[in-house]
């Protein structure tokens, strides 16, 4: 009965696969995993469980992404405002970090997949701070698809660095404001180099941004999803996908002239 199930469900997940253009996929996905607490709240768990079980879905999210040749999956794992919540639980986040990372370094080097970090990284533990650098350096090499965890990271603390940035070297004369231009502003955040996310899908069922990539997801398509995030598997991810894939992105522009411009 179990060996059925199993192959029913690898064929609605090859079927729905199948369905995705792989000529029109998204070069970068966003993801807010978001639900683990209401996830193991339902189940009479404490909230770290939903924790832990949601690392099963950032292997499931990786592999997906991976396979279908999306360049760059970035994960929103810990938001500046998350260190407001109970110390226990802040304490078994910085925790699951060093231990998820240390469980994945061997399957992204093996998946040939870079790891690359952004947000405040200094505030992190040590020893959190650490074994992500070691993890970031050791796949430094890998090329086909970056990893990018977002760690205490908050878009208007990046947004207010990247205009420090530009004041100093505006008042060191390295740059004249009047020439300070969207590439200037971009190239000053901490995803310097990586195209903006097309695609964000955020789990759970709410529907905000929670202070996350503000300026790069200025045109992202946002896909929510009531699935809470240790529940999320390659199918969701597929489906949002083909969901993103359905969409018509029209910048500003009207549709008919979208229409010409594809004949
Ligand atoms: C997302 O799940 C994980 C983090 C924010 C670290 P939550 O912990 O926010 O779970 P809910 O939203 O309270 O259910
Ligand atoms: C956003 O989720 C941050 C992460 C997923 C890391 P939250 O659960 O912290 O966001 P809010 O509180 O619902 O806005
Ligand atoms: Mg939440």
């Amino acid at each position: 009965m179990a060996e059925t199930t199993k192959k029913t469900d690898d064929a609605s997940l090859a079927e729905l696969k199948a369905r995705i253009d792989h000529n029109r996929l998204p070069k970068h996905v966003a993801v807010i995993m978001d639900g683990n607490g209401r996830w193991a709240q339902s189940q009479g768990q404490p909230r770290v469980y939903g924790h832990r079980n949601g690392v099963k879905a950032v292997d499931q999210t990786t592999e997906a992404a991976t396979e279908l040749g999306i360049e760059y999956l970035t994960l929103y794992a810990f938001s500046t405002e998350n260190w407001g919540r109970p110390k226990s639980e802040v304490d078994a986040l910085m925790e699951l970090l060093v231990e998820t990372i240390k469980l994945e370094v061997p399957k992204l080097q093996k998946n040939n997949i870079r790891l690359q970090a952004i947000g405040n990284l200094l505030r992190l533990p040590k020893h959190s701070r650490e074994t992500l650098q070691q993890a970031i350096k050791e796949t430094a090499g890998n090329d086909r698809m970056t990893l990018v965890l977002a760690l205490n990271y908050s878009a208007k603390w990046e947004i207010i660095e990247a205009v420090r940035a530009i004041a100093n070297n505006a008042r060191e004369g390295h740059i004249d404001p009047a020439q300070i231009d969207e590439s200037t502003f971009t190239d000053a955040l901490s995803t310097k180099g990586m195209p903006d996310p097309e695609l964000l899908i955020r789990t759970s069922g709410e529907a905000r941004i929670s202070n996350f990539l503000l300026w790069q997801l200025a045109y992202a398509e946002l896909h929510f999803t009531p699935t809470f995030w240790p529940d999320f598997r390659k199918a969701h991810f597929y489906q949002a996908i083909i969901d993103f894939q359905d969409r018509e992105r029209r910048f500003g522009k009207t549709s008919e002239q979208l229409q010409k411009d594809d004949k």
